[in-house]
């Protein structure tokens, strides 16, 4: 199958474990999902024929999506949202003991405490939003009247997005200093671990559920 042609959004949903080969390119798959892998490919200068093989040779299942609305949606709630709410706090903490023991350090991820604060803050707004009012009209079955606030959660998504960017930024793609202490790699490790799981989570949304009503 000649993936090029195809968006990267459209192809996470075909070939799930897409989205490891995704991050690692730092190619936007959930926010940006509507883009051709070709040309998200000539756009930053990357190697299209070697991503093509990359994706060919995945086999394994990846990110899994039950088919039914009201299964997904149980899903999205379960292994994401809960995840996101349980998660985010402890790696809050450890960005500022990390940000006060090592303020002195150049490499010291000034500010991601409170990156990661607004993250959780905007995302549990959003969250709340979903669970009280869209999952529940989605699931009784209103169709087209979701259209206006689907562009919201939409829109909500892509700023997420810019502010996973920047959190990438903040921490070097996630690679704490040689010699950084056990605090500073469990921090990056979980600012990893959340970048994967906020993609997913999104992907989930804008690539699968969201074109259901739309
Ligand atoms: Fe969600
Ligand atoms: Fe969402």
């Amino acid at each position: 199958m000649a993936l090029q042609h195809l968006s990267v959004g459209e192809i996470v949903v075909i070939l799930p474990a897409a989205t490891a080969v995704f991050r690692r390119h730092k190619i936007d798959f959930c926010c940006k999902g509507d883009a051709r892998l070709a040309s998200v490919a000539e756009g930053r200068g990357l190697d299209l024929a070697a991503i093509e093989a990359e994706l060919h040779a995945l086999e394994s299942p990846g990110v899994h999506a039950p088919a039914e609305v009201p299964d997904l949606i149980a899903h999205i709630i379960e292994r994401y949202h809960k995840v996101h709410r349980r998660e985010f706090p402890t790696v809050i903490e450890m960005a500022r003991r990390v940000e006060s023991v090592h303020q002195a350090r150049a490499e010291c991820p000034r500010g991601l405490a409170d990156l990661l604060s607004r993250m959780f803050e905007d995302l549990e707004d959003h969250q709340h939003k979903e669970e009280a009012v869209l999952f529940p009209a989605m699931i009784s079955g209103v169709g087209p009247v979701l259209r206006h606030p689907i562009g919201r959660m939409m829109q909500d998504h892509a700023e997420l997005g810019e502010l996973l960017a920047f959190m990438a930024d903040l921490t070097d793609d996630f690679v704490p200093p040689d010699d950084a202490c056990a605090t500073w790699r469990a921090l990056y490790a979980g600012c990893s671990k959340l970048d994967a799981d906020l993609r997913e989570h999104v992907h989930l949304e804008n690539n699968i559920l969201f074109r259901r009503f739309l």
